[in-house]
């Protein structure tokens, strides 16, 4: 109201605004219901989810990211949730599942602590602070790995996997994710650096897993341009070029009159010179295959074959790059800068046929900095799922080659964190010690989910759990393939600290912002979001609208 008793109106006519304990309560279950969701689906043992689009297209998948991605959600609280898992997903590429679960169980004991009158700036202080003592303890058990050393990274390639759709045949296809990150690893000054970028992930249904395979080389999806061209050359000098073999048109339209055939037959001789000329000059380079960005001339691939060039046009920009890092050849602009000096090399170039598409090959480069993983599998949904897994792998491989420490999987490392956070909570006060508390309760949430998913007693995993910790190990951890207590790292099954660490950072994070929102003022066309329907996944797609 202004001083006159008239009404200031600063909200649109229809806008929302939930505020205070409702508007924390109702962003903490919409939060904590995504978490539900996803936490079936963490470990060796989760389940699958079946998404359908609004299309109809079918996703099957065990990828947290993918499944968010899918699910049309529209609670700005719970895409908050979503955007941790999308974060953790460029950062490190795999515990999208787990940084969500740990978000949500940090919501929950939050929860209880506003129960108790804790303020939720204290409680977002204290998780903070909890987090970053946890971050040091994960650093300090951490063990330091050979960034070289392929058996190694096979661990992790292979925990990695194991978690998703295509676990059985993962051991196959954990060597070729180590042998193709190793290969576009480059050591600079501070270590490795790894571009997985420089990884081609191709795929084809047809097959089946274990037909999958990496190619020293890159694979085109384009066939030989001219059918009298070879489809096969062997010891390739391969030129690259990123303008046309063509006339160039011009860009405004002239007119020529012509009164002569002869005088046409010379026009048409001039035409064809030009384009021998170019086609001369990729031969005298010493060239026997040419890759185009753009377009070839009908003519201009007519001398190609009788010369013996096997060439394929219109490939990607970024095809292109990668040929030149595989190949050592150079991007040419300008045919007539074209040498010897400028080609690249491949064991073989060769067109062939996979299924009813005719592809080309380049393959058996010498130390090629770029490569493809040819993906093949009995359905699209396979290939589908195993390009998710083998993203999932090539990532955790790039983060230890880049950061060389790892730690154990099935939840030690969090059982781990939580027995130390509870000792050096003692040393706390107050309402600090009971946040930094309920912080070692929610990371102990992964390892009481992984013994849940596997059919295990959490209660009993629990103590069990407890009992080791501090005393007989720091790696015990659950053995979710036996169904009970194990040393984790002695079963070689490791992940990347780099991932274990973006997890706790990405989790607090989400649970601080969604905890520090007391007021929701949504616009007339969202409204302000209801409390979800407790349980399931109904509440989530489209929300009803409010008042
Ligand atoms: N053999 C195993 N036994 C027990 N736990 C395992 C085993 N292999 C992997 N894990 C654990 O499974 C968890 C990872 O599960 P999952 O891959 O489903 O989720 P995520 O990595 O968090 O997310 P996403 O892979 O979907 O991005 C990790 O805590 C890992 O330690
Ligand atoms: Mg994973």
């Amino acid at each position: 109201m202004s001083a006159s008793g008239q009404p200031v109106i600063i909200l649109k006519e229809g806008s929302g605004e939930s505020r205070g304990r409702e508007a924390q309560r109702n962003n903490i279950t919409a939060a904590k219901l995504i978490a539900e969701v996803v936490r079936t689906s963490l470990g060796p043992r989760g389940m699958d989810k079946m998404l359908v689009d609004s299309m109809g297209d079918v996703t099957i998948t065990n990828d947290g990211a993918t499944m968010l991605k899918e699910l049309d959600i529209q609670h700005p609280a719970a895409k908050m949730m979503v955007e941790i898992s999308k974060a953790t997903d460029n950062e490190v590429g795999d515990g999208t599942t787990s940084a969500v679960v740990v978000a949500g169980a940090l919501l929950e004991r939050a929860e209880d602590l506003i129960g108790k009158d804790v303020h939720p700036v204290v409680i977002v202080d204290g998780y903070s602070r909890a987090a970053e003592k946890a971050q040091k303890i994960l650093e300090e058990v951490a063990e330091k790995v050979d960034p070289e050393s392929r058996p190694d990274l096979l661990k992790i390639a292979n925990t990695s996997m194991l978690t998703k759709l295509v676990n059985e045949d993962a051991p196959h296809l954990a060597g070729i994710v180590v042998d193709a990150v190793l290969l576009v690893a480059e050591k600079g000054a501070d270590g490795f650096k790894a571009d997985i970028e420089n990884v081609k992930v191709e795929k084809k249904p047809g097959g089946a897993l274990t037909d999958t395979q990496m190619v020293r080389g890159i694979i085109l999806d384009k066939e030989v341009v001219h059918s009298g061209m070879p489809k096969h050359a062997d010891d390739a000098k391969i030129a690259l070029v990123n303008s046309a073999l063509e006339i160039e048109k011009t860009e405004f339209s002239a007119e020529i009159r012509i009164n002569d055939p002869a005088q046409m037959q010379q026009f048409m001789d001039e035409e064809s010179s030009i384009l021998r000329a170019m086609v001369d000059k990729v031969k005298s380079a010493g060239a026997t295959v040419l890759i185009c960005q753009k377009g070839i001339d009908d003519l201009a691939q007519h001398f190609m074959a009788k010369a013996g060039i096997l060439a394929v046009r219109r490939v990607k920009e970024s095809d292109m790059t990668k040929l030149a890092k595989a190949t050592g050849a150079r991007i040419v602009t300008n045919l007539d800068d074209l040498t010897a000096k400028d080609l690249g090399y491949a064991k073989l170039v060769e067109e062939r046929k996979l299924e009813d598409d005719k592809w080309v090959f380049v393959e058996g480069c010498k130390n090629p900095k770029a490569v493809t993983v040819l993906v093949r599998g009995g359905t699209q949904r396979v290939v589908d799922e195993a390009e998710r897994a083998l993203h999932d792998a090539l990532m955790v491989t790039k983060d230890v080659v880049e950061m060389p420490a790892v730690v154990a999987g099935g939840g030690a490392p969090e059982a781990e964190v939580a027995f130390q956070l509870r000792a050096w909570a003692q040393k706390l006060t107050g309402r600090e010690q009971l946040a930094a508390l309920k912080f070692a309760d929610a990371i102990e949430s992964i390892p009481l989910t992984l013994a849940e998913n596997a059919g295990m007693d959490p209660i009993d995993t629990q103590v069990d759990l407890r009992a080791r910790h501090g005393k007989e190990g720091k790696w015990f951890g659950v053995d979710a393939m036996n169904g009970k207590v194990a040393d984790m790292y002695a079963k070689s099954v490791w992940e990347p600290l780099a991932v274990k660490l973006q997890i706790l950072r990405g989790a607090t994070e989400a649970a601080s912002m969604i905890l520090r929102i007391d007021d929701v003022i949504a616009a007339s066309k969202m409204k302000a979001p209801p409390t979800p329907p407790g349980g399931g996944m109904g509440g989530m797609g489209g929300m009803p609208p409010m008042g």
